[in-house]
């Protein structure tokens, strides 16, 4: 019995030194975590809590894949993530604080230089539309004018 209970509080402290040891976002966050809106569909592209931790690389090894190596997978594309990720209110990932990627960025003062060239808004779906039509032809890459100028 005693080396069991012993043995129950090592796994004790063993457990907490592990959570100690893992710096969550949440954990990091505290009360005033942001809140994020939920992504379109009923799942992310991985596991919600990989996604949590890891989009970072996801993306960076899909820009990698796609610029060097000429392969390319629309998977972790950063197309998809704002397709499903835009707020309803602003239409963009990260045009205000509220937005999906901006919330937690701006949280976490994480600053991204991606928008210079990405596309923050889902491309336009409404082709009758003279704007859509424009856009349509406009690339992917250029999307500050859709935001009229304005850096997130
Ligand atoms: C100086 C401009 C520029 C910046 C800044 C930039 N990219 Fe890109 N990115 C490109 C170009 C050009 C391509 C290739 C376009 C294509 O193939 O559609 C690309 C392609 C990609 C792709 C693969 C295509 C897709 O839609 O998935 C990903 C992912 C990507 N970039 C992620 C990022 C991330 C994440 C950042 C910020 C950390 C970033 N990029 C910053 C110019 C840029
Ligand atoms: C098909 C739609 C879809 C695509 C594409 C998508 N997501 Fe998601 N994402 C979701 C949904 C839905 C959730 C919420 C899942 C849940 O609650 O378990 C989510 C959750 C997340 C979370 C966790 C949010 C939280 O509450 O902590 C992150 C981070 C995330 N996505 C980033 C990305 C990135 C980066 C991409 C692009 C590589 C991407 N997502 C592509 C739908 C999508
Ligand atoms: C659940 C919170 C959360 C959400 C939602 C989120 N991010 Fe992040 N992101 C982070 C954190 C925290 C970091 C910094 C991680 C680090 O420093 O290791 C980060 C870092 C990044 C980086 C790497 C930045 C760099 O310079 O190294 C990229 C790229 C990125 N996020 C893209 C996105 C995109 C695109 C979205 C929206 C589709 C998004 N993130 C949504 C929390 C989030």
């Amino acid at each position: 019995m005693a080396r069991l209970s012993s043995w129950l509080r090592l796994a004790a402290l063993i457990g907490a030194a592990a959570v100690l040891a893992a710096p969550s976002f949440e954990a990091a966050a505290g009360a005033d975590k942001p809140t994020l809106t939920r992504g379109k569909g009923d799942k992310c592209v991985e596991d919600t809590e990989f996604m949590r931790r890891n989009h970072m690389d996801l993306l960076k090894h899909q820009r990698d894949e796609t610029m060097h190596k000429g392969i390319r997978t629309t998977k972790h594309s950063l197309k998809q993530c704002v397709e499903c990720h835009a707020g309803e209110k602003s239409g963009s990932v990260a045009a205000s604080k509220e937005d999906f990627c901006m919330a937690c960025h701006s949280y976490a003062g994480v600053k991204l230089d991606c928008w210079d060239c990405h596309a923050t808004k889902p491309m336009a779906k409404k082709p009758g539309q003279a704007e859509a039509k424009a856009e349509s032809k406009a690339s992917p890459l250029m999307p500050n004018s859709r935001n009229g100028g304005a850096k997130p």
